[in-house]
């Protein structure tokens, strides 16, 4: 369990963490996989993000929201493929500045708009967007259920979520609480699960990016300083140690919105 601030967290680990030594190491480990345009501060792949953009299912009248949207990257990326609108909300007032830099680099027929709120409680209005994504973020939500109900709130529906998250046998140390399988808390937010598929070598590209930015160290520390360095590689030795062995699984989920007033399951 963990009552950490994750705005905090992240805003520190955004205004901190190395860019050029992490780039290097995605793009060694992913190679033609590396979203490159995205500029991810998560494990999504090119692949992934034509997915996203594919099951999404929404073109240029469609409002997309992007929960945990980070520096923007992925969001944008789907954006600029359907030519749907994007609201972008992240925790992290660092995040949501990088990310309306990046949103200029894209020339999108409509603007982004990125907002700091939180997945759990958005502040949009019932029933706002056509459709939701989330790139690894859900993780970090403490109450996971609750965030599934907000998605479903601002939802029309018929309106569908895609995300990518982890099933965790036990939550890890200094972590939000995990869960074992995401599916029947979407059943019960008001979601039908249309797919729920692991996602290509995910363990392995954790597990290579971990061990790439550890054995770049010396780039870290002329690019950081020795103590954010020493931070960053402390950072990924207790993932490989506490955290990815707890994994069980990164999931693709595709899920839509109800519907019917049916009550769900459970
Ligand atoms: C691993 S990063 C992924 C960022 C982005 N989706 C990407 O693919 O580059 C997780 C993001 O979730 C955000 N986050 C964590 N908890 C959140 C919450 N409760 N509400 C909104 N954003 C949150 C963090 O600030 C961070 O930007």
């Amino acid at each position: 369990m963990s009552d950490q601030d994750w705005s905090r967290v992240f805003d520190r680990s955004y205004a901190e963490h190395s860019r050029s030594t992490r780039q290097r190491v995605w793009r060694e480990v992913y190679g033609p996989e590396y979203a490159e345009h995205a500029e991810p501060y998560s494990y999504v792949s090119r692949s992934e993000l034509e997915m996203f953009a594919e099951y999404l299912r929404v073109g240029p009248s469609d409002t997309l929201a992007d929960l945990g949207c980070g520096r923007g990257g992925p969001g944008l990326i789907v954006a600029a493929r359907t030519g749907a609108r994007l609201i972008g909300l992240d925790l992290s007032e660092v995040a949501i500045a990088d990310a309306r830099r990046a949103a200029e680099r894209f020339r999108l027929s409509s603007p982004a708009e990125f907002r700091r709120s939180d997945i759990a409680a958005t502040g949009l209005p019932d029933g706002c967007v056509e459709a939701a994504m989330s790139v690894d973020a859900l993780t970090f939500a403490p109450d996971k259920q609750q965030a599934l109900r907000e998605i479903a709130r601002i939802l029309t529906p018929g309106g569908r979520l895609v995300f990518t998250s982890w099933d965790y046998r036990r939550t890890p140390d200094n972590r939000p609480p995990q869960v074992a399988d995401h599916r029947p808390l979407l059943d019960r937010a008001g979601f039908d699960v249309l797919a729920y598929q692991e996602t290509t070598d995910w363990r392995n590209r954790w597990q290579a990016t971990s061990e790439g930015m550890i054995a770049h160290r010396a780039e870290l520390v002329a690019e950081l300083g020795e103590e954010r360095a020493e931070a960053t590689v402390q950072s990924l030795r207790r993932q490989l140690d506490d955290q990815l062995p707890l994994a069980t699984r990164r999931v693709l989920a595709v899920a839509e919105r109800r519907r019917t007033n049916r009550m769900p399951r459970g």
